[in-house]
C-alpha cells in the first residue's frame, strides 16, 4: 500500500467534483459590463454562491480531520502543489465575495436560487469598478489554474499511475 491509496472521505469527494461543475458554470454563465443592471445573470449569481455556500463545509473538514497523506511530490513541486490547492481555496472564497460586492456596487439584487441577499456595499453610478475588474481577472484565473490542476491530475493518471486519482474518488 502507497501513500497513494489514501483517499478523502466521501464528503470530500462529493464537494470536490460538484465545486468542479460549479465553478465551470459559473465561468460559462459570466456577464460582464452595465447591461447586467437590466439584465442580471441570475445562474451566475447562484452557481457562484454555491460555491461559497460549499467552501464553508468543506473546510470545516479540512482543517478538523485527517486529510490524507501528501502525494508521491516531492521537493519544490509538493510545494507548488500545495501553493496551487491553497490558491484554489482562496480563490473559492474570494471569487463569490468579489462578485457579491462588485454586484452590489452596480446597484445588481443579488439572489441566490431565487432568495433576495442583502447588497454588500453601497450603489456607485458609472464604472463597476476596481473589485469588479479583480473579480473578472480571478474569474480567468481560477479557470486557467482548475485547468492546470486537471492536467496534473491526468499526468498523475496516466504517465506516473501513481493512483492520485483514486485519492479524489468515491470507490
Ligand atoms: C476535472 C477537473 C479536476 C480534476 C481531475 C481534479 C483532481 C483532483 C485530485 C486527483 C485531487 C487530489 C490531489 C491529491 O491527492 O493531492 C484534487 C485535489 C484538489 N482539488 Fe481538484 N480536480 C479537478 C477540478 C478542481 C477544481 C475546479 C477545483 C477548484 C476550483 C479543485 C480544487 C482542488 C483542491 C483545493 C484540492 C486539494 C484538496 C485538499 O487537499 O484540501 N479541483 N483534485
Ligand atoms: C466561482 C465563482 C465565480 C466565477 C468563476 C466567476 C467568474 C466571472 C467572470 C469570468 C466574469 C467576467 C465576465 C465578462 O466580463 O464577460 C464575471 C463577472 C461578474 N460576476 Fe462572477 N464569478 C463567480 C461568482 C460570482 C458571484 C457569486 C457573483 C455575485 C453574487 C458574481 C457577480 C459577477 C458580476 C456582477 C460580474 C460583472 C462584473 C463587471 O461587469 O465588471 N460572480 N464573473
Amino acid at each position: 500500500m502507497s501513500n497513494n491509496s489514501l483517499r478523502y472521505s466521501k464528503t470530500m469527494v462529493v464537494i470536490h467534483w460538484l465545486t468542479a461543475l460549479l465553478v465551470l458554470g459559473a465561468w460559462l454563465t459570466a456577464e460582464g459590463g452595465r447591461e447586467i443592471v437590466d439584465n442580471p445573470p441570475l445562474l451566475h449569481f447562484t452557481l457562484g454562491l454555491a460555491v461559497l455556500a460549499l467552501i464553508v463545509p468543506r473546510l470545516i473538514l479540512r482543517l478538523a480531520g485527517p486529510a490524507p497523506e501528501a502525494t508521491g511530490e516531492r521537493g519544490w513541486l509538493a510545494i507548488v502543489a500545495k501553493a496551487g490547492h491553497g490558491l484554489l481555496y482562496l480563490l473559492m472564497v474570494g471569487l463569490p465575495i468579489t462578485g457579491w460586492y462588485a454586484a452590489s456596487r452596480m446597484g445588481v439584487t443579488v439572489s441566490f436560487a431565487g432568495v433576495e441577499l442583502p447588497a454588500l456595499t453601497a450603489v456607485v453610478p458609472g464604472r463597476p469598478g476596481l473589485i469588479a475588474e479583480l473579480h473578472e481577472n480571478a474569474g480567468t484565473f481560477i479557470l486557467i489554474l482548475a485547468g492546470l490542476h486537471t492536467l496534473m491530475a491526468i499526468w498523475h493518471q496516466l504517465v506516473l499511475r501513481d493512483g492520485t486519482l483514486r485519492r479524489m474518488s468515491l470507490r
